[in-house]
């Protein structure tokens, strides 16, 4: 079956059965890599991409799911947020292997378009579904208050 989508700013037709998670989609038929594939089950945040701007897990969404719909993947992810957050996640070394820093960018970057000052808590619930086993969780929460704090409050 066709599926038409917009990926990063492009209109594409997969060819996929319509339960075919969209994250198989990005990855092996537009070889979007950048996102990851960690539990398959929405739990680890891996696989996490916008959907008309809002963080959804692309392990469980079926693709017919997005049909028509504008997905943004982390390499078409852009805008002040995301430069700020690029910017920080640098300054501040956040990332060790780097397993799951495409999903904990993608979730930052919702966060920040919803909430431009994030607090403490507000962080923690926007990303508690982003999992790191390298535990970079402390550097994150620096990160994502120094990309707040480099952005015009709006
Ligand atoms: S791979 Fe999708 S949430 Fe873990
Ligand atoms: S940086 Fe290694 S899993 Fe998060």
């Amino acid at each position: 079956m066709s599926t038409t989508l917009t990926v990063n700013g492009q209109a594409v037709t997969v060819e996929a059965e319509p339960d075919t998670p969209l994250l198989w989609v990005l990855r092996a038929d537009l070889r979007l890599t950048g996102t990851k594939f960690g539990c398959g089950m929405a739990l680890c945040g891996a696989c996490t991409v916008h959907a008309n701007g809002s963080a959804i897990r692309s392990c469980v969404t079926p693709v017919s799911a997005v049909a028509g719909q504008d997905i943004t993947t982390i390499e078409g992810l852009q805008g002040p947020q995301a430069e700020a957050l690029r910017a920080a996640w640098t300054e501040v070394d956040v990332v060790q292997c780097g397993y799951c820093q495409s999903g904990q960018l993608m979730s930052a970057c919702a966060l920040l378009k919803d909430n431009p000052r994030p607090d403490d808590a507000a962080i923690d619930a926007a990303m508690s579904g982003n999992l790191c086993r390298c535990g970079t969780y402390p550097r994150i929460r620096v990160a994502i208050h120094q990309a707040a704090k480099a952005l015009p409050a709006t």
